[in-house]
């Protein structure tokens, strides 16, 4: 018999019986242990068309202050801080810390973390391959940020002591956790993989510490610009525009990194198994 599109299922407990309408209003009853496929394309598929919409709108606003924040900080060293250089310059070679570690360990962090969610239409291989592509670029950019606050110490003139500052402790502690986190990730997941059960196992441990380790990528940026701001701007108390944009950049960064948090947490918007699902309908139950 075709399976009709549309199914509408009366149970009747007062006489144990089950009758089903079929989009021609036939009617006719449900064997016991009858196992009824219903296609996605109904109740189920229209929450889930609703849950994608939502997620994309919140998606898309939160994308433009991540992308917004990474042209202002740009802007900010272009315009005030006088570009960027390598160990020639060491003080304008620190100046692609900030935008490194903001594009690396904020912006592409969190849009790899996103992936399975951004891409739920999609199968999982390719979104695995996106995860793991965004997060070494990722590493790769905030090594090379890393090396350029080293540099910008260690070259100076004058050198300046490494790692004695919370925002360095912050800082450091992030990486370390990230390239862990990367490490295992990708033996686990990707190459040579563990079996089934074993990722099973170090799946939940893996979401809690990327989401952790994502938060504190926050709380870096966020009290690293507060430290550059109250180094190196002078008239910052007098609520100067490069200060101004100091904390706009701050602000922006907590907004887009609790946004990120919420659509990463959200259950709602967790990827589904892609294909028609079924839904078992078991009398015998
Ligand atoms: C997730 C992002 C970030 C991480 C992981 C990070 C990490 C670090 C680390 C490990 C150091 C120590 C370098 C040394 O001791 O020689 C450092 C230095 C520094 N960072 Fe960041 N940083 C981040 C973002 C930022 C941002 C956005 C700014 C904004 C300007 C910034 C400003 C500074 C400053 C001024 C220093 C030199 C003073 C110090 O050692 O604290 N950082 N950062």
């Amino acid at each position: 018999m075709p399976m009709p599109n549309y199914l509408k299922i009366v149970i009747d407990n007062t006489f144990n019986k089950t009758t089903y309408y079929d989009n021609n209003h036939s009617k006719g009853p449900i064997q016991s242990n009858a196992v009824i496929s219903i296609n996605k394309g109904n109740m189920e598929a229209r929450a889930e068309h609703q849950r994608t919409k939502q997620y994309q709108t919140i998606y898309t606003f939160a994308t433009s202050i991540g992308v917004g924040l990474v042209i202002l900080i740009l802007f900010w060293i272009l315009y005030f801080r006088n570009g960027f250089a390598w160990q020639s310059n060491p003080s304008l070679e620190f100046n692609w810390h900030p935008f490194l570690m903001t594009l690396g360990m904020l912006f592409l962090y969190s849009q790899g973390i996103l992936a399975y969610r951004t891409g739920r239409r999609f199968e999982k291989k390719p979104l695995k391959l996106a995860h793991a592509v965004l997060n070494f670029s990722a590493f790769v950019l905030s090594v090379i940020g890393l090396k350029a606050a080293f540099d910008s110490h260690n070259l100076s003139s004058k050198p300046i002591p490494n790692l004695y500052t919370l925002h360095s402790w912050i800082g450091l502690a992030t990486v370390i956790i990230f390239a862990t986190q990367f490490l295992i990730g990708f033996t686990s997941f990707l190459y040579p993989g563990l079996s089934q059960s074993l990722r099973k196992a170090v799946l939940p441990v893996h979401v809690s510490f990327g989401t952790g380790c994502f938060t504190l990528a926050v709380v870096a940026v966020v009290t690293g610009l507060l430290e550059k701001a109250v180094f190196a701007i002078e008239d910052y108390s007098a609520r100067s525009s490069e200060g101004v944009l100091v904390n706009i950049a701050g602000l922006a960064a907590a907004l887009y990194g609790l946004l990120v948090l919420y659509l990463l947490n959200e259950p709602d918007y967790k990827r589904t198994a892609s294909g028609d699902d079924q839904i078992v309908l078991d009398r015998s139950e």
